[in-house]
């Protein structure tokens, strides 16, 4: 089956890597629209006008489906996305909801971009405690590569934080530092990664093993980025 997935840059690799792990032998379209990295500081038009590109690319590659591996576009515009799909599209928030439910969490921080915080979308979707955090600077340290400056960035986004029992890695470039966000934490709290939660939930028709990796612009930390995430 011919998956493809995108991104605004290296974060939506966390997803392909959980589909790798549960769906090994499929052919995998991945689109990290590196040009127009971060998504999660642009309007909602110009965020469309990124994926409109993106989703023609997957057109022309005869995708059977298409995973959006990104939050941002996934709080943002799936409903139109869904919509206007040729193909069955998916996305990292489908089956999230739904799992933290199951799991029983009560106190749910939230880390994301700015525009999937400002949708609202996991205090609409649940009853439970949910405490959401901007972290607008996070994606561009992550794509260049800055691991120093994370450690601080961090300490300032989790400052006033309560007492939580779980964290939704909200933007799929978190899981790159799921380590540095739980090494914050002093008591057990569960991390959720949505990657892992869709790819896991989907059932998918499989072929043969092939990966094809598109950037739209390429930065010197790219290719050390991707080997790392893919290893
Ligand atoms: N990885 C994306 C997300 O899940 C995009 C982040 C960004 O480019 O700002 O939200």
């Amino acid at each position: 089956m011919r998956v493809g997935l995108f991104d605004s840059g290296i974060g939506g690799l966390t997803v392909l890597k959980a589909f790798l792990k549960y769906h090994p032998d499929n052919e995998y379209f991945y689109y990290g629209d590196t040009l127009n990295v971060p998504y999660g500081d642009k309007t909602i038009d110009e965020l469309y006008g990124c994926v409109k590109n993106i989703m023609n690319y997957m057109y022309d590659k005869k995708v059977d489906i298409i995973v959006i591996a990104c939050g941002t576009v996934s709080a943002n515009l799936y409903d139109r996305l869904k919509k206007e799909s040729k193909v069955p599209i998916y996305s990292v928030l489908d089956y999230v909801f739904k799992y933290l439910k199951d799991n029983n969490f009560k106190d749910t921080l939230v880390l994301a971009t700015s525009k999937t915080i400002e949708s609202h979308i996991f205090k609409s979707k649940l009853d439970t405690n949910v405490y959401e955090v901007a972290c607008p600077k996070l994606v561009p340290l992550i794509e260049g590569g800055n691991f120093e400056e994370i450690e601080s960035t961090l300490d300032e986004y989790l400052k006033d934080v309560p007492k939580i029992d779980s964290i939704v890695l909200g933007c799929t470039h978190y899981p790159i530092i799921k380590d540095l966000i739980e090494k914050k934490f002093t008591y057990p709290v569960s991390i959720i990664d949505m990657g892992e939660i869709l790819a896991k939930e989907l059932n998918l028709e499989d072929s043969f093993k092939k990966i094809d990796l598109y950037f739209s612009k390429k930065s010197k930390y790219l290719e050390k980025n991707v080997n790392s995430i893919l290893k």
